[in-house]
């Protein structure tokens, strides 16, 4: 694919990229997803295992995940890359190696690409500046997550056919979130309105910011919006007990079929996952013909494929 627009060879955050870097991904996802769902129906799409053939991939997750690292994995597999899956708890790192030793002796090994999920937030600019391979960003603390950012915009573009002037409101843990911070960039770059809204001591000061507005409760979080992006509470991160519980979080902030009458009849829902059901959304929002979840979810094996493809300078002809 012939473009004028230059893509970073690593992937760390959404921050970086320009709109113009974003349309560039989107765009290429958009054909990528496209062709799934055409060979789903059984028509033969275009041959795309040449475009990383002979190129090595590896998955570094240091911490748990289900969707991330099961679509990168795909995807690097559709385009025809050798994908590794490295095991922390089953490599030296159980025996105190450090994570740039490891880095550098898995680019020695021969990786292109090192997709890396760990706790703290910079761990994959550390890695980038460790290796020769490309670097790929799949979460990392509460900083971005920034391929998580490009599927949930890939699944809004694809419904409004553009999100100028649209407004989508988040609602959750903002304070932990990798995610919230991967959209409120990518959202706002690409011409939307983001509020934020949740429980008040996981509301960051300052995040205005970022590019934001932040609601006091779910009824203005909610009143005007054009999609709504649940998030769960990121227990995992947070150290001290100013929490609310699950019974208190479910009644202020958790969107169900009584809180869903505060939005606009065709606004539409979202989740990131993993769902804690009768927490943040409940079971018939969740599989409501409004939710958007598990578009989201075949967004990423696309917006995988076409990060690979960017970051690894594959040139997609058709
Ligand atoms: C998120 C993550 O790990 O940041 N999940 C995901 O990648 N889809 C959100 C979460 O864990 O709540």
């Amino acid at each position: 694919m012939a473009s004028e627009v230059d893509f970073p060879r690593h992937l760390l955050e959404l921050e970086a990229l320009t709109r113009e870097q974003i349309e560039l991904l989107l765009d290429l996802a958009a054909r990528f997803k496209h062709e799934r769902a055409k060979a789903r129906k059984g028509s033969a799409p275009p041959e795309r295992r040449e475009l990383l053939r002979g190129r090595t991939i590896i998955t570094l997750f240091f911490e748990h995940s289900t969707r991330t690292r099961s679509s990168f994995e795909v995807a690097a597999r559709s385009l025809g890359a050798d994908v590794l899956s490295f095991q922390k708890d089953a490599s030296s790192v159980a025996k105190g190696e450090s994570l740039e030793d490891t880095v550098r002796n898995l680019d020695a090994i021969g990786a292109d690409a090192l997709v890396v999920r760990h706790p703290a937030a910079g761990a994959p600019r550390l890695v980038a500046r460790a290796v020769r391979a490309s670097v790929i960003n799949a979460g990392d603390g509460a900083h971005e997550h920034p391929t998580q950012g490009l599927l949930d915009a890939l699944s809004l573009r694809e419904r409004w056919g553009t999100l100028e002037n649209k407004t989508v409101a988040i609602v959750g843990d903002i304070a932990h979130s990798r995610v919230a911070r991967s959209n409120i960039h990518c959202l706002s770059k690409l011409g939307a309105r983001v509020r934020v809204g949740g429980p008040r001591t996981l509301i960051p000061e300052g995040i205005e910011k970022l590019g934001c507005t932040v609601a006091r409760d779910l009824r203005e979080a909610l009143t005007g919006a054009d999609a709504v992006m649940a998030l769960r509470i990121q227990n995992e991160r947070i150290a001290d007990a100013r929490l609310p519980g699950a019974r208190d979080y479910s009644r202020t902030w958790g969107l169900d079929a009584r809180s869903l009458e505060m939005l606009p009849r065709d606004a539409l829902v979202m989740h990131p996952g993993p769902v804690n059901r009768g927490v943040e959304m409940s079971s018939d929002v969740l599989e409501s013909p409004r939710s958007l979840v598990m578009d989201q979810v075949d967004s990423g094996v696309a917006v995988r494929m076409a990060a690979l493809c960017l970051c690894l300078r594959a040139e997609v002809k058709r």
